[in-house]
């Protein structure tokens, strides 16, 4: 990482701003296929000082006044980086909203139980899944956790993920949830890829409690000692069938809004449970997985302010169908966002990866699915410096392209689109 007082980026292709309307709110139906009012022609460029975009104008206005000195290479020359962008499209870093970053182990062999016809709640039921993970997991130590999440979030950037929601969840006792937490703070002080921290001890049942037992000890002591500690900014709950039932989740959001958690939630992965409609009643700010909830859930969710978050890589690996509906959402005017998932069955930190399923496979328009990987899940994480924009005062997070309209964000899935990234103004990677 370089850190430098001024980059300039010269000879932008198109530029993704993402800037129509009130740039709080989420992108819906046709405003998300609007490219006229949120991308700038090619010519622009754009200036960032310390780690704010200070300017964007047109380049060869913003060249003479900033790097008159500049001879056509990418160069420096005091305080001021010069990138050419040749044209290149530009985009705001893609803010992955879903992540579960910190475990340990290997779940490889569980893809040939899969192809064996073992469903995922089989394969947890035969000693897999969840609780392998977290036995795994519980027997790192801090220095290992780091390391292998610093490692993680540097493979992100490499594919232009500049912020990454995570959980916990593979701890599943309050002295691990609150080490996997702890972890994550150290983490994020220690890269450039920022990291909001989601308390997910509702992940699963440890074997070594009953269930009522561990439902006690996550409202009336893992949750108070999370809220203690300082870290977590929302409380998540795995609620599915055959997992957290709605009311145990009820009672768990409930109790996390107490100490000014708010909820994101995973809900119907595998079958509709009701678990959208639930999160559009308890207020949740995101409906996560969301692939079987009903019609009525997803109308709910909307009226309620709560996104649906769908992460089309799980049902990918898994060898589901990629059938969450993003074009009835598109029809209908239903806030959605897309994120990758990232856990041990689903080892993918590229949003470029999942705009790719997410247009190739299920037909979504390219720029619809860019809203959804930068803006969209931005409104969902209510920190100032994520905003899925690219404007003048928001913190630099910007990707370079290899093409020269945006739509290239998402079409090389066995290659990097990004050409360079860069997290609030530092140059985090670029390529020669
Ligand atoms: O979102 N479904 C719950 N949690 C993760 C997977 C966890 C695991 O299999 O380890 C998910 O898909
Ligand atoms: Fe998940």
């Amino acid at each position: 990482m370089s850190q430098r007082v001024g980059v300039l980026i010269v000879n932008c292709g198109e530029i993704a701003d993402m800037g129509s309307g009130d740039v709080s709110q989420p992108l819906v139906g046709a405003q998300m296929m609007e490219r006229g009012q949120n991308t700038l022609p090619a010519g622009n460029g754009i200036v960032i000082l310390g780690s704010a975009i200070e300017r964007i104008d047109d380049s060869e206005s913003l060249q003479s006044e900033f790097a008159p000195w500049w001879d056509g290479s990418n160069s420096n020359s005091g305080d001021m980086i010069v990138f050419d962008a040749a044209g290149r499209a530009v985009t705001p870093g893609f803010v992955d909203c879903h992540t579960h970053l910190l475990w340990g182990g290997d779940r490889s062999s569980e893809m040939r139980l899969r192809q064996a016809g073992m469903t995922y709640r089989q394969i947890a039921e035969a000693g897999g899944g969840i609780a392998k993970t977290v036995l795994n997991t519980r027997s790192m130590s801090m220095p290992e956790l780091c390391q292998i999440g610093i490692s993680r979030l540097h493979q992100a950037a490499s594919t232009g993920t500049t912020v990454v929601e995570a959980k916990s969840g593979y701890g599943l006792d309050t002295e691990s949830e609150l080490r996997l937490l702890e972890a994550m703070d150290i983490i994020n002080d220690s890269n450039p890829v920022k990291l909001l921290p989601t308390w997910l001890g509702a992940h699963d049942f440890p074997s070594e409690r009953t269930r009522g037992e561990y439902l006690e000890e996550l409202v009336n002591s893992q949750l108070p000692a999370v809220a203690e500690q300082g870290i977590a900014r929302w409380a998540d709950v795995f609620c599915e069938n055959g997992w957290y039932s709605n009311d145990e989740t009820e009672t768990i959001v409930r109790a996390a809004a107490d100490y000014g958690l708010p909820a994101r939630l995973h809900v119907d992965e595998f079958e509709d449970s009701g678990g959208l409609a639930l999160a559009a009643e308890l207020g949740a700010v995101s409906g996560d997985h969301a692939a079987k909830s009903s019609p009525d859930s997803r109308y709910a969710a909307a009226e309620s302010g709560t996104m649906q978050t769908f992460l089309p890589g799980t049902p990918y690996v898994l060898g589901n169908p990629l059938d969450s509906p993003l074009n009835k959402c598109i029809e209908e005017n239903w806030a959605f966002s897309l994120a990758t998932d990232y856990n041990p069955n689903c080892r993918i930190l590229s949003m470029p990866f999942i705009g790719n399923l997410a247009t190739s496979r299920m037909g979504l328009d390219p720029f619809a699915a860019l809203v959804a990987a930068t803006r969209n899940p931005s409104t969902t994480l209510d920190d100032p410096d994520v905003t899925g924009t690219i404007a003048e005062g928001s913190r630099a997070d910007i990707n370079i392209l290899w093409s020269q309209t945006v739509d290239g964000w998402c079409q090389t899935p066995g290659e990097n689109p990004v050409i360079a990234t860069i997290i609030a103004g530092s140059i985090v990677n670029m390529k020669e």
